[in-house]
């Protein structure tokens, strides 16, 4: 099985465990300057080969992105005894894919985009409180999505799927991208 499909199995039967945000994921990415961070994203969609996000594209992710497109993600059920560890290069997605994405939003955060430039340094939270709470009742039109806003795709280049046992001899299976396929070791646990 294509190792990504069943990354999607594996979020849907968390989904179905009851899980809380069973598709968010730790998403690191490198600087410029070489130095790491780490944020939480949540995966909108799952490709053959890849996954996609939204995000802003002034975010430092996405910022990031641009500089180094290596990164990493880290996915976690701990009810479920799996985690998923991948790596892979990310670029932005088309702005067709942004457009379809944002309209998939409900509206209170397609208004928190418009409202709020995620990152930058503020004072207060209120003024931009207020504007949201302006903009739910005066808001006739549904929002158009932001020219700086949109989805990277991140294609995979490796995937990790770990179950954890009982007996402590956990599940590793690693594939890497092997031309069109996958190649699979088993790690030790
Ligand atoms: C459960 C959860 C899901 C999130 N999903 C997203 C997301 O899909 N896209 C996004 O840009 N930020 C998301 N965030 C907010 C990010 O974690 C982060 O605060 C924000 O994107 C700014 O990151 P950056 O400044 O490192 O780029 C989410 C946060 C949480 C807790």
């Amino acid at each position: 099985m294509n190792p990504l499909r069943e990354l999607g199995k594996w979020i849907e039967e968390a989904r179905e465990e009851g899980i809380a945000q069973p598709a968010s994921v730790a998403f690191v990415t490198v600087g410029s300057d070489g130095r790491p961070s780490v944020r939480t994203v949540t995966l909108k969609r799952l490709e053959d080969d890849a996954l996609v996000f939204t995000t802003a594209l002034w975010t430092r992710k996405a910022q990031e992105v641009e500089a180094n497109p290596h990164v990493a993600l880290l996915f976690h059920w701990p009810q479920l005894g799996r985690q998923a560890h991948l790596t892979g290069t990310a670029s932005q997605a088309d702005r067709s894919l942004a457009e379809e994405l944002f309209d998939e939003r409900d509206l209170v955060n397609q208004l928190q985009t418009v409202v709020s430039r995620q990152g930058e340094p503020i004072d207060d939270l209120e003024p931009l409180r207020d504007r949201l709470a302006h903009l739910a009742t005066v808001q006739e039109t549904v929002p158009v999505c932001p020219t700086d806003w949109g989805a990277l795709r991140v294609r995979v280049e490796s995937i990790e799927l770990w179950t954890e046992s009982d007996d402590r001899l956990h599940d590793r299976r690693l594939y890497s991208r092997d031309g069109e396929g996958w190649s699979l070791t088993l790690l030790s646990p």
